[in-house]
């Protein structure tokens, strides 16, 4: 009964997902929610009002004009009875909306008259998914902190193929539970993030694309648990979360040294930064110039600091990350065996809108017994769950 007591507003948008509504409001009120529904006018087209009120228990919503509606619960005081809205189906016309902050209907005035946190989960075809117009809406809407849950990928109901099924209704519950009980309290977490550079000379330096969001996500979710959280991080440009010891290095050789200096009391170490595998075999103490037609730099590779944690005399419960662009389950299993690892969280980099400096993320977790995996979202939603993996299974190895 995770949501016992908790207010959640359901905004039902008109795509075809909405069938999966009542369903949806059945697993919120299973776990102790109190759910009222709102419904636009195409919504009614794809789900009935009748069935919505018959699951959640109470009368549905539809029209900012009506007398009747508004003599029991009028539109602000449903926005201010709201602990959460979640809006599932969000269509591609319904997030236009929400950007622009119209308000001409009763869901649109409700997003802007309530103070409670707002999640949508978006369906629609993968083409307006993709459109201009729809990418730039999503990432002014991510910038107001709007939680984004999905889309997934896969079939859809026009029979194209790509980005823009709504989750599942388990998955939707599953990303907007509440924060769960301190159980990391008193633990140290470690945790790596960011791209690392490599000097070649004074002014130049090769790195790779990590924007660091994922691993800055983590510390938080990390911290929301109690744990006691140092981040180690390359050159990002994010304000680490308050009260989370940050400690700003640049080269991979740096980040060893840190990570290694702090390990004494670590309980978790979290490898998420983007670590140059090689440098510059020589940082020239002047800056190269530029004389002949070609300029051959040696490499050398570098520590990998995940691998040399694991293979500690007294390791830390280590969870390390894999991005691969194929063979994602071999080339990350053979990973965790290899470096003695805990836990791994793969994810594919070959698809462009999640992972690297993308708002979102979708990992399959491994570990030597099982694995999870963890469909699209927010990266901040993705962390708070792959958090709490990461303390199921510490919990259950150090029983
Ligand atoms: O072997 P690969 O680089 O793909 O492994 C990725 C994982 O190893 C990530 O968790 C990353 O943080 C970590 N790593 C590291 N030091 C390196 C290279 C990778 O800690 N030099």
């Amino acid at each position: 009964m995770q949501f016992k007591d908790t207010n959640i507003l359901l905004g039902i948008t008109g795509g075809i997902a909405a069938y999966k509504t009542p369903d949806l409001v059945r697993k919120l009120v299973a776990q102790g929610a109190n759910v009222r529904v709102v419904l636009t006018e195409s919504a009614k087209e794809f789900v009935s009002p009748l069935s919505l009120q018959a699951v959640s228990g109470n009368t549905v919503s539809d029209s900012l004009l009506d007398k009747d509606a508004e003599a029991a619960m009028g539109h602000i005081e449903l926005a201010r009875w709201a602990d959460k809205l979640l809006i599932a189906p969000a269509t591609a016309n319904f997030l236009a909306k929400l950007t622009y902050g119209l308000a001409d209907d009763l869901l649109s005035t409700l997003c802007l008259a309530t103070a409670a946190p707002i999640y949508v989960a978006p369906a629609m075809n993968q083409q307006m998914w993709l459109a201009k117009a729809t990418q730039s809406n999503i990432k002014l809407l991510q910038g107001r902190d709007i939680q984004f849950l999905g889309p997934a990928q896969g079939e859809q109901a026009c029979g194209d193929v790509g980005p823009g099924r709504m989750l599942e209704p388990e998955e939707i519950v599953q990303l907007i539970l509440p924060a769960v009980s301190q159980v990391l309290a008193d633990k140290h977490i470690i945790i790596t993030a960011g791209p690392t550079r490599e000097d070649i000379d004074p002014v130049r330096y090769i790195t790779n694309h990590s924007s660091g969001k994922m691993g800055y996500a983590l510390a938080k979710a990390a911290q929301v648990l109690g744990a006691n959280v140092t981040l180690i991080s390359g050159p990002v440009n994010l304000t680490a979360p308050t009260q989370v010891h940050t400690i700003n290095v640049s080269s991979a050789e740096d980040m060893h040294k840190a990570v290694m200096q702090q390990m004494g009391d670590c309980d978790i170490f979290i490898g998420c930064a983007a670590v140059a595998d090689y440098r510059p075999q020589q940082k020239t103490s002047q800056k190269i110039k530029k004389s002949e037609q070609e300029l051959t730099l040696t490499f050398v590779k570098n520590p990998d600091i995940l691998s040399d944690v694991a293979h500690l005399t007294k390791p830390p419960f280590t969870v390390g990350f894999a991005a691969e662009t194929q063979n994602l389950r071999e080339y990350a299993l053979g990973k965790l065996t290899r470096k003695k690892l805990n836990m791994i969280a793969a994810n594919d980099v070959s698809n462009t809108n999640i992972g690297f400096n993308s708002e979102q993320n979708a990992v399959t977790v491994f570990w030597p017994e099982g694995e999870k995996q963890l469909n699209i979202a927010d990266k901040s939603l993705l962390a708070a769950q792959l958090m709490q993996l990461v303390a199921e299974r510490y919990t259950k190895n150090t029983d």
